[in-house]
């Protein structure tokens, strides 16, 4: 990880760690009174989330703390597992699951889906809030901010981990049929990998913008020499500062299942196409491998299963044309109806 984003030492505590602990301090202390339960992480890793988090809390709130909770496995079991299977959420209980360590990767049953918050600790100093349920916090008071830390970590070495998928790219971008003079947008452009492809296709009479929310990702695609295609623009896909109606052709690979609200998001995207414009959603690898790459098994009720995208691009405004989820691509394409 690029170090400037090691980030700096508050009373002891890496600044990273201080950031998310006094966010969810803010939206969990009004609440009390509360049981904070948090499970998940390498060996030991909750307890000491637990003691930073309890320390965020005003001394005056804290009616009792513990340093760890020994699950004890029953008969016939064996594997890890998460105490998240056993405990459920309820009003005076929230449940925070750490990603990372032996349990994400051997869980049976999976406890990260019961949790109101989830957070990936897979670096314990670069902890990152990726989900908030919205009963207790608008994804506005913590989306923007948690998922640049997630990103601004990752984009030093994006290319270098990711770069054998460029042809990739450039054959969704050939099928997503952006023509000579087009106006196409890659919304969640990162490192900008998709860019040459776009700017190729809509040709010297086109134009091709990247956004993405996250400047260190911009920056790569910059010392990439990829702003040599297309203007880059630190926008966030759910407020594009774009006319309506002004683009021919998205291009989103690896953003839709990072929105908090995909139909909201989706909304946006119909929002700036013309009609008859057309949508790209692309993933270099297919849904399966790439939650066995993380460590969780596959839900059908995840935006992006057949099941639910095409029923959620209509409700955005847009018609499915192709649908493939096979093992080394995702790739799905609709129109602006
Ligand atoms: C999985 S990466 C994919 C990057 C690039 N499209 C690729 O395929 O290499 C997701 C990217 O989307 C960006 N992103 C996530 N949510 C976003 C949002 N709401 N608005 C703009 N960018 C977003 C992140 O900063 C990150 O660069």
């Amino acid at each position: 990880m690029r170090g400037s984003h090691r980030g700096c030492i508050l009373g002891g505590v890496p600044e990273r760690i201080s950031e998310v602990t006094a966010l969810l301090a803010e939206v969990l202390a009004p609440r009390a009174p509360l049981t904070v339960i948090v499970d998940g992480g390498d060996p030991g890793a909750a307890a000491a989330f637990a003691s930073r988090l309890a320390a965020a809390f005003p001394p005056a709130s804290r009616a009792w703390s513990i340093d760890a909770v020994l699950g004890l496995t029953g008969p016939g079991a064996g594997g890890f597992d998460s105490a998240l299977n056993v405990l459920e959420p309820a009003t005076d209980q929230v449940l925070v699951y750490l990603r990372g360590g032996p349990r994400n990767r051997f869980t049976a049953g999976d406890g990260e889906r019961r949790a109101q918050v989830v957070i990936d600790n897979r670096d314990p100093e670069w902890p990152v809030i990726r989900h908030v349920h919205p009963d207790l916090a608008d994804p506005d008071r913590w989306y923007l901010s948690e998922s640049r830390a997630f990103f601004a970590a990752r984009a030093a070495n994006w290319d270098v981990k990711f770069g054998d998928d460029m042809p990739a790219y450039a054959q969704a971008v050939r099928e997503a049929g952006v023509r000579p003079g087009d106006v196409a947008i890659d919304v969640g452009c990162g490192t900008g990998r998709a860019l040459p492809a776009l700017a190729a296709a809509a040709g010297p009479a086109g134009r091709v913008i990247g956004l993405d929310f996250t400047p260190d990702m911009l920056t790569e695609a910059s010392r990439a020499g990829r702003d040599a295609a297309a203007t880059l623009v630190v926008a966030d896909a759910r407020r594009l500062p774009l006319a309506a109606a002004a683009v021919d052709v998205v291009f989103a690979a690896g953003l839709v299942n990072h929105l908090p609200d995909p139909v909201a998001g989706l909304a946006e995207l119909a929002r700036v196409t013309r009609p008859g414009g057309r949508l790209a959603i692309f993933h270099p690898i297919g849904r399966a491998a790439l939650a066995t790459r993380h460590g969780r098994t596959l839900r059908p009720d995840e935006p992006l299963s057949e099941a639910r995208l095409a029923p959620l691009l209509a409700d955005a405004g847009w018609t499915v044309t192709h649908y493939e989820d096979g093992d080394d691509r995702f790739l799905a394409l609709a129109t602006r109806a």
